[in-house]
């Protein structure tokens, strides 16, 4: 159930899918079916069509993200995008240390926090990805696991209006496996917990939940205390199915 602002953040992470036809007409058909959803919507595409995407919806309440940026200024850096050019074409949120990054790309807690420093310098709100992968979780250590991420990925500026946090376990994502519902409420009411002792509104600071998000599994967690919202992948990529998600959520919005 929501606790920030009433209304769950319905997430689209596009990864490195969408050629330009295909990915402006999934863009429609989610901006002509969200039309009067009680959820906020986010896309995320890949960042060939941020621009396309983004004129897309422009005048519609969806919002656009970029899935990355760099950590620096804009300068010389070879095929890395900055913060402000997400922004300068539109983007109101960015994703950060997603675990196909942090595994991928060797990003650390260390480098995610400082892209999170340059995503807010410029205005835009930092979705920070952090999440167990299955062996930790056998071993017991998905509770620390997280709450390291968090301490080590956040920046000290972060607030319920610039940050988002994600928690996608790795084992997870694009795999068609859930945590039990049991097991997601402790981990954000382990992630509220440490939220609230280091920000004066950590209660409004949106958890998302994001790993295998469907729509015949979104309306039970998304009525997960704690659970603000998902962040979802494959699902993301249908637009009957996003917007299957969003009206699950939609429904658990308070009045
Ligand atoms: P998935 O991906 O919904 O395909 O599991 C989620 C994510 O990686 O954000």
């Amino acid at each position: 159930m929501n606790q920030a602002g009433g209304r769950p953040l319905i997430a689209g992470n596009w990864k490195m899918n969408g050629l330009r036809a295909d990915g402006l007409a999934l863009a429609q058909a989610i901006r002509a079916g969200a039309r009067g959803l009680r959820a906020d919507l986010l896309i995320c595409p890949p960042a060939t069509l941020l621009a396309p995407v983004g004129e897309a919806l422009a005048g519609s309440a969806i919002a656009l993200g970029g899935q990355d940026c760099h950590a620096d200024r804009p300068g010389a850096h070879t095929g890395d995008i900055a913060a402000v050019m997400l922004a300068d074409l539109g983007c109101r949120y960015v994703i950060l240390g997603h675990c196909e990054r942090r595994a991928g790309h060797g990003e650390t807690d260390e480098m995610v926090r400082a892209k999170a420093v340059s995503a807010l310098a410029v205005g835009l709100i930092a979705i920070v990805c952090l999440g167990e992968t299955e062996a930790q979780r056998d071993r017991g250590e998905a509770l620390d696991v997280v709450a390291r991420q968090l301490t080590g990925s956040l920046p000290e500026n972060a607030s319920a209006a610039n940050t988002v946090v994600a928690y996608e376990p790795v084992w997870a994502i694009g795999t068609g496996r859930v945590p039990s519902s049991g097991d997601i409420l402790a981990v954000h009411a382990h992630l509220r917990r440490a939220l609230a002792g280091r920000f004066k509104d950590a209660a409004g600071i949106r958890l998302l939940y994001g790993g295998s998000v469907k729509p015949g599994n979104a309306g039970e967690i998304l009525a997960l205390a704690d659970v603000d919202g998902a962040l979802v992948g494959g699902a993301s990529l249908k637009a009957e199915d996003f917007l299957a998600i969003a009206r699950a959520g939609a429904e658990q919005s308070w009045p």
